[in-house]
């Protein structure tokens, strides 16, 4: 019997409309394999963490975005760099979505993780920063390819559709390698 398809959610650490990594993201749906469907969660609705807010319940931002996780059979980040490492809009819907460290929707997802940066590194650091944080949160990062999209001002064209024949390629062998991936922890 073929395998289930496996369901993914993508979100890119970025508001902004103009986002090179919302424009990633966009390129991945576009270019998911079949047995792949990518559904996105747009992050400006999730407050800043707040402890006491949490004591009463959950946002109803923060609760949706739990349960777009838990639905997902993977994530996909599309993570900016600020100032060497994770956005605080990102790392601030993780917080959010790790809590109960013991029973968090982060807990055994396969995640895949790429970025898009106008500068030369295309993410690297904060990439391996948001490796780091998925230690913690016991979510399992995909851990090769990269896909490091530096230069990227240049790899989208006016209407924001990654046009670099390259770039669209690194995305496709990410996309099939992170539903081997899934497929492989869902044993
Ligand atoms: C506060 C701040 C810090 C930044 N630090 C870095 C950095 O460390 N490395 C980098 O490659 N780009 C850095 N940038 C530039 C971002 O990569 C660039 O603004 C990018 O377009 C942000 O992603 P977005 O297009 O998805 O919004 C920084 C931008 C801001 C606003």
């Amino acid at each position: 019997m073929p395998d289930a398809p496996v369901k993914v959610l993508g979100f890119a650490g970025s508001l902004r409309q103009g986002s090179l990594n919302r424009m990633l993201l966009r390129a991945a749906v576009e270019l998911a394999p079949a047995g792949m469907t990518i559904e996105t969660f747009d992050l400006s609705a999730i407050p800043l963490y707040n402890g006491d807010v949490e004591a009463q319940g959950d946002p109803p931002p923060v609760a949706a975005f739990k349960d777009a996780i838990r639905a997902a059979d993977a994530i996909l980040v599309a993570t900016p760099e600020y100032n060497y490492g994770v956005p605080g809009v990102l790392k601030n819907a993780i917080d959010w979505a790790s809590r109960p460290p013991s029973g968090s929707a982060l807990i055994g997802k396969p995640a895949g993780i790429m970025g898009a940066s106008p500068g030369g590194f295309g993410t690297t650091r904060a990439q391996l920063q948001l490796r780091q944080v998925f230690c913690f949160t016991r979510t399992l990062p995909l851990p090769q390819p990269e896909v490091l999209v530096a230069r990227a001002a240049d790899k989208f064209d006016a209407g924001g559709r990654l046009a670099d024949e390259k770039t669209r390629e690194f995305v496709r062998l990410l996309l099939v390698a992170l539903q081997e991936w899934t497929l492989r922890l869902r044993g």
